[in-house]
């Protein structure tokens, strides 16, 4: 019988679980006389997010090298879900984590990062707006707090950890499509998905072409123009800091209301319950898959399960 006493022989914790995630083919949702499309379900990761895989990578490396040992504090700014994904890989490798939080975001991401263990402060936004001041009062509270001994800042906007934790997600779909595709695109925040899985299609010996989107609302990318829009993780930086444009074929940008109705669209007929930027990823792949036709395959991505943004548009 296993029991606590049991020696642990390999890795067999929920970290085991980040990554592997099904590659699925949508069926009805796609016009006839249009190339396939494919979608990476990364909701099946443990938090229900891709990041789960940016945080592991990040936490690993620096354990690895030795930055941060266990029993100390990560700390970071965050929106809520990079919070959770960090909490969660802290908690499990002996870490603790502190998390930079604001008021202007919703009250279920700090519950569920506090239900993973984090330590949640809370900077107050002007009436519930989130804006550049706030986000700096943010990273200077989370610069602060890692100042103190036995304290790191994570630095999910810089750190050179970040693009490698998604390279297994670009090794997965090339291998599960047996590098047979012709484009991959996916929405930028960072950067650091888009640039990571790239590197990984290109290792496994895929060279699809690659479409960056945005939102119409802010096209920050192929206007340098920003603008209030409601996707969340996207379309935030004028400078993604992860992004090589040179390795871009194209950028394309969606209006955010077909990006919230694919959404609904890809939950009823589809099954697939995802957040806005996944929307904004599917209705882009549909778009490249009628202009491309059959005999072709488009790919990309659904970054996170919709579960996390009820009661919030685009679900209300
Ligand atoms: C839901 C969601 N989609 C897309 C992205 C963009 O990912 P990246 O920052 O790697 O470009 C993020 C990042 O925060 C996100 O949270």
């Amino acid at each position: 019988m296993a029991g606590s006493s049991m020696p642990r022989t390999g890795d067999h914790s929920i970290l085991t679980a980040i990554g592997g995630t099904p590659l699925i083919r949508l069926g009805g949702i796609v016009p006839d006389g249009a190339a396939e499309v494919w979608v990476k379900l990364e909701g099946g990761n443990p938090t229900g997010s891709y990041k789960d895989r940016m945080a592991l990578s990040v936490i690993r490396a620096a354990l690895e090298r030795g930055d941060i040992r266990q029993g100390d504090t990560l700390v970071e700014f965050t929106g809520g879900s990079t919070g959770m994904s960090l909490a969660l890989v802290a908690g499990v490798l002996g870490l603790k984590f502190t998390a930079v939080f604001s008021d202007a975001f919703s009250h279920s991401k700090q519950q569920a990062m506090e239900a993973f263990g984090a330590t949640v402060v809370v900077e107050h936004s002007d009436d519930g707006l989130i804006t550049t001041a706030l986000a700096e009062r943010m990273r200077e509270r989370a610069h602060d707090l890692a100042a103190q001994p036995g304290h790191h800042y994570v630095d999910q906007f810089g750190s050179p950890d970040v693009p490698p934790g998604y390279v297994p997600m670009g090794t997965e779909i090339a291998t599960s499509l047996g590098g047979e595709f012709d484009v991959f695109c996916h929405g930028v925040g960072t950067g650091g998905a888009l640039m990571g899985a790239l590197d990984g299609m290109r290792a496994a010996g895929a060279s699809p072409q690659v479409v960056a989107l945005e939102p119409t609302q802010a096209p920050l990318l192929s206007e340098g123009r920003s603008g209030a829009h409601s996707v969340e993780g996207i379309a935030v930086f004028t400078d993604p800091p992860f992004l090589d444009r040179s390795r871009l074929d194209d950028v394309r940008a969606i209006d955010q209301d077909r990006a919230f109705d694919t959404c609904r669209r890809l939950a009823c007929s589809e099954g697939v319950f995802a957040g806005a930027s996944t929307g904004l990823n599917v209705a882009a792949a549909i778009e490249l898959a009628e202009q491309l036709g059959s005999g072709h395959r488009v790919v990309t991505i659904a970054c996170d399960t919709g579960l996390k943004y009820l009661g919030e548009q685009p679900y209300v």
